[in-house]
Order: C-alpha cells, then structure tokens, then sequence
C-alpha cells in the first residue's frame, strides 16, 4: 500500500511539473517499439481483409491484373473526383512511357458534396461538356473514359462497382450502394455526352499505374492529401477471398482502403484530441488512421490542441480566440507555414495567430509552443504512414528493392514529411529502406485511370 500511494504521489508530482509541451510530446510520440508493434497489427489486418469481405481493412480487389508496358497509346478522357478538386483531363499516351495531357480543376462545394446524386453527378457532366468544348474535343465521337472515383467502392468489374460508404466529408444521398459508373453515364445521357466509360479507378491505383508506365519496379502507389490509402500488386493466390477467374499474370492490384485502419479503437495510440476530431466528424469511429495522417484532419487536430490549452491558460495568456473555435477553421497549409517559420522570432507564425485570427498578443513562447504542436502532430502522421509502407513491403517481400509512388497535397506540401517517413522506414527495416524508393507522383490518378482504360481496350481477359 505505501508502495501503491509512493506511486500515486510520484505520479501527482509528474503531472505538476510536466509542461504542457512535455504531456503532448509524450501523448503524441510513437517510439520505435511502438513502430515495430503497429506494423505487425497492420499486416494481420491486411491478411483479414484479404481473406474475408467485410474486415476493418477492406482490401479490394481492384479488377487490374496488368501493369503497363509503357508501350500503350491512345487518346482517352479521364474525370478524377478526389477530395475537394474535380479534374476533366484528356489523356493521350504516345508509348515509351510518354504521355500528354491537358486538364481543367474545378471545386466541388460544400452543397453539393451534401446534396443529391443527381446534382453531384450532373456538375460532373457540365464539368466535361465545358471542357470539351474549351479543348475542341469532338462531342459526337464515342469517347472512352476512365473515372477516378476515389472511395471505398465495392468493385464489381473493371467499369462497376458500388459505394460501400463516403469518406471525406462527402455526404452525398443517393450514392451509397449504387454503381457509380452508372450514375455518370446517367447524367451523361441527360446532358447528350457519348461517353463510354471503361474504368472505374481508385486514386491509389490510378497513382500506382501511372507511375508503373515510366518505372516498372513500381509496386505500390500511395495517397497522402486531403484523405489516405494505398494500392499495392498482390499475387492473386494471397487474396483469398477472390473467386473470380484467375488472370494470366497471376497478380492483381489490392485498394487497401488503409484510411479505415484501427477503426476498432484498440490498435492505435490515440490521444483525447482525437477523440474530439472523430466525434465531430460526419463518418465517427470510422477512418481513424485516415484521422491521424491526412489534410482533412491534420490542421483540425492542431485547433483542438490550441483551444485547450488556451482554455487551460497554457497558450495566449488564456484569451480566448473565438475564431478558432469554429470547427475547420484551421487549415492544414498553416501547419506548413508554421513548421517552415525558421525566424527567430516566429514572425509569420505570430502573423497567423495575431492577423489572421485576431489574437491579441502572443509571445515568443507561446509561438514556440505552437510550433512544436504542429511539429508532433505532423511527425507522428508521416512515422503512422511509414506503418502502412514498411508493412506492403514486409509482406510482399520487397525489402531488397521497390519503388513507392506517393501523391497527395501532404506528402508533396507539407515540410519535412516525407523524411520523417524515411526516418521511420529506417527504424522499422533498418538499411533495407534505403531500398525503398517514395517517389513523388504528379496528377497520377487521372493519367493512371486514362491507362487503365486503355489496358482495357487492350486485354485478353475479361473479367
Ligand atoms: C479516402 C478514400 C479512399 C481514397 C483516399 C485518398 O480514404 O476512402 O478511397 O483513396 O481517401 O484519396
């Protein structure tokens, strides 16, 4: 008992001394042992999903059975709805890994990511029918399109397949359980298009084929932006659940759909903020890996951290800064400005908190503070997704060599992430990550779902 209480008392001391800085720091590192434990959770849940239809990590099998030769030509459009952006592209491939392309952004609102299917998917056809009249595109001839549809989607066949839930932010009625496909070429029908679309495409398999066409060791292709997944080729024999014919190359490309990891609530070291984080989101107890690693989420994160610890009298003298209280209202890109704020003095960190929030005065202590919140919530993102990499690798046996192309506004914007993902690989594989190569991938998931429509075009099999 005097035992229990000395305990207790050394415990009570610690809290009263420990800093605010120290509790996050604590609350917010992922030790290498942590590191190693993670990684061997995540590849006993990729073997559930891969065995099972409804596991935490879904595992879908893609339906792609081929990577590109480089050799593939053609001209062909290509619509990717991501996060927030919508893209029309017209992709034309011209062999030898080459490829051309021309594309128009476009936003999706805030209404229409929570209205109907209808208006969702007849802004995707104004969408194209401007594009191709900016490009001159011939409206009459049938062309083929790849749609990037980057969701969980129950894939039925290389151009079908069924929204099993939004992601995102996106709560559009009407979708979930429908064939997406189907819906686009509704509205295209509606709006007098002769589009055929061949491919229904996740952005991680977008990224991985795109990147394949110009690097054949490519075996996986990764999103860190807005949301987070991954794509990787698997032998067909390891997906166990899969019924289907098998293909001739013996592999097919695995959605993970990584972003739904830990949703269990066991695995993962998380902390109360991200309980706040989850409970307000659209989607709770769902994506939280997701929740820890991308855009979305990461700035949301830092604001409930700073609306605490104004609350405690920790941070801003303890006055309070209404306009951070509003959910979403710290953006991600300020985490970036203020992890690349080198001044001494944190001068553009103070002109976000004092300028753009309005807070009266901050010190160069409570900017320091900040700082380092933004530092442990980013670090412990990038060591999570290295989880997810040096897991795919592991299990595919690749440690002696492969190329991981990874796309995303996090990995390609944000400071320091994709080496603190390399310092994690290192401590989970030791020299063997100095064989594992991230390779920033650009505007893949259009190009790749262009390509995959064009492997269609080409293949043997169908499925
Ligand atoms: C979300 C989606 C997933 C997508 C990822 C990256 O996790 O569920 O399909 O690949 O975001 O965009």
């Amino acid at each position: 008992e005097n035992q229990l209480s000395a305990n207790n008392n050394a415990l009570t001391a610690r809290k009263q001394v420990e800093t605010a800085s120290q509790r996050l720091e604590r609350e917010f590192t992922l030790s290498t042992a942590m590191l190693h434990n993670l990684v061997k959770a995540f590849i006993r849940d990729m073997e559930r999903g891969l065995k099972r239809e409804g596991a935490v990590m879904k595992m879908i099998p893609s339906y792609v059975v081929r990577r590109p030769t480089g050799e593939e030509k053609g001209t062909y459009l290509a619509l990717d709805l991501g996060g927030s952006n919508f893209r029309v592209c017209e992709v034309t491939l011209k062999g030898k890994g080459q490829v051309r392309s021309r594309q128009k952004k476009f936003v999706v609102s805030e209404e229409l990511k929570n209205g109907t299917a209808v208006a969702l998917f007849d802004f995707f056809a104004d969408c194209v029918a401007q594009t191709m009249e900016e490009y001159n595109i011939d409206k009459q001839a049938s062309l083929k399109m790849g749609f990037t549809f980057s969701f969980p989607v129950n894939q039925q066949g290389l151009n079908k397949g069924t929204l099993y839930h939004w992601t995102k932010g996106f709560t559009t009625s009407g979708v979930v359980g429908v064939d997406a496909v189907q819906l686009l070429q509704d509205a295209f029908v509606r709006k007098n298009l002769k589009i055929n679309v061949t491919a229904l495409v996740n952005d991680t398999v977008g990224t991985l084929i795109s990147h394949a066409y110009v690097d054949t060791a490519t075996i996986m292709g990764v999103i860190l932006g807005t949301g987070t997944n991954a794509a990787y080729v698997e032998k067909i024999e390891n997906i166990t659940k899969w019924t289907g014919p098998k293909p001739a190359t013996g592999e097919m490309i695995v959605n993970m759909e990584w972003g739904a990891w830990g949703q269990d609530g066991i695995i993962l070291p998380t902390t109360e903020y991200d309980v706040k984080v989850d409970r307000a989101s659209p989607n709770p107890q769902k994506q939280s890996y997701e929740k820890m690693i991308s855009g979305l989420y990461l700035g949301e994160l830092v604001r409930y951290v700073i609306v605490d610890l104004i609350s405690t009298g920790q941070l801003f003298a303890g006055s309070r800064c209404e306009a951070l209280e509003k959910e979403h209202s710290f953006d991600t890109a300020h985490m970036s400005r203020i992890e690349r704020d080198h001044s001494m003095e944190l001068t553009d960190t103070r002109s976000i908190f004092e300028d753009l929030y309005g807070v009266k005065k901050t010190t160069l202590s409570d900017r320091r503070l900040v700082k380092r919140i933004c530092e442990l919530v980013g670090t412990r993102a990038a060591r999570l997704a290295a989880i997810g990499v040096a897991s795919v690798i592991t299990k595919t046996n690749k440690l002696d060599g492969a190329t991981v192309a990874v796309d995303g506004s996090v990995f390609e914007h944000y400071p320091h992430f994709a080496n603190r993902m390399r310092d994690a690989l290192r401590e989970l594989l030791g020299i063997n990550a100095d064989n594992i190569v991230l390779a920033q991938a650009r505007d893949g998931s259009g190009q790749g779902a262009a390509l995959i429509a064009a492997l269609a075009d080409n293949g043997d099999e169908k499925f």
